[in-house]
């Protein structure tokens, strides 16, 4: 399968790239983003989302099968620039529907987010609950949903993908998302041992750890169709509050000092978003299950920073 990966140079694209390479061949897999930076090696093209005719161009010259539609304004950076987020959200996500339809494209994943429930949402929701976000993100990642799940009735086209939690990594930095401090937290401790948390001690939101998020993609985009019952299926790794995280940090770095000053934008869009998600349909469909917790997510990033940032195991 010949794949193209939008917003290729991203916290998730610059780690599902190349696993999508190990997998599907180097050569099959072609990333994509507006700019090129980041270590990702070729093929490689700088490609806007929100010019169609560029989009269509590359689809074609490379015989494009499959598309990995991740680039994406998050929640936080959505809010400074709404008319942006919701032009680069949602004219991006219909200029890849449309030329994948044009060109017999396959297959369409696009991950989906927890940013599309809202403070009505029951707890726990399941893949099929009240989504009425308060943030233009929620709003674009909604009418996202809504879209691939049209494309797939209207025109057969295969539109699917994960809908996910804040997502922990520390090969690249995340931009943007309002679960973000559960990075930082991790690079701050290991470079200055001190942490100032933009969110409340007992704010508490679903994570995912990137080999588990990696791992999801993986396996979603190898399950059959047939045992598809939705377009787009929660998957979380672990819930967890910004004091868990201190305390567990704690754990392997005793010095560490967080902070808690909650921000009001970041806060109110914790404060609407569910506290975890019921993945269990994801379970059950493609055998999701997530290998990562609390505890051993933070040995393995606290591991790999300091060998990054400061050069010792
Ligand atoms: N991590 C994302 C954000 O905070 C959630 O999808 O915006």
């Amino acid at each position: 399968m010949r794949i193209l990966v939008t917003g290729a140079t991203g916290q998730i694209g610059s780690e599902l790239v190349p696993a999508l390479r190990e997998v599907y061949g180097r050569d099959n897999v072609v990333a994509s983003s507006r700019r090129r930076h980041g270590s990702l090696g070729d093929p490689f093209v700088e490609l806007d989302v929100l010019r169609r005719d560029e989009l269509e161009r590359v689809v074609r010259d490379y015989k494009i099968e499959a598309i990995v539609h991740l680039a994406a304004v998050l929640s936080a950076k959505g809010e400074q620039d709404p008319a942006l987020a919701w032009d680069v959200n949602t004219n991006g996500t219909i200029n890849v529907l449309e030329v994948a339809r044009a060109n017999k494209v396959e297959m369409v994943v696009i991950p989906s987010s927890i940013a599309v429930y809202g403070p009505e949402t029951p707890d726990n929701p399941g893949d099929i609950a009240v989504m009425r976000p308060k943030t233009i993100y929620g709003i674009s990642k909604v009418v996202t949903e809504l879209l691939g799940e049209y494309y797939y009735s209207r025109y057969g086209l295969d539109v699917r993908g994960p809908r996910l939690p804040g997502v922990i990594s520390w090969k690249t930095p995340p931009g943007g998302g309002t679960t973000d401090y559960a990075v930082e937290a991790f690079y701050e401790a290991v470079k200055r041992r001190e942490y100032t948390f933009w969110v409340r001690p007992d704010t508490r939101l679903p994570m995912i750890y990137m080999p588990d998020t990696i791992r999801a993609f993986l396996l979603l985009m190898k399950a059959d169709s047939s045992s598809l019952t939705v377009r787009f299926y929660n998957v979380q790794g672990m819930s967890f509050t910004a004091r868990e995280l201190a305390d567990t940090i704690r754990k392997f770095i005793p010095e560490f000092k967080a902070d808690f000053k909650p921000d009001p934008l970041r806060q109110r869009i914790a404060d609407s978003w569910p506290k975890s998600i019921d993945d269990s349909r994801a379970r059950r469909d493609w055998g999701w299950k997530p290998e990562w917790d609390l505890e051993s997510m933070a040995r393995d990033m606290i591991e790999n920073l300091r060998r990054v940032l400061v050069g010792s195991g």
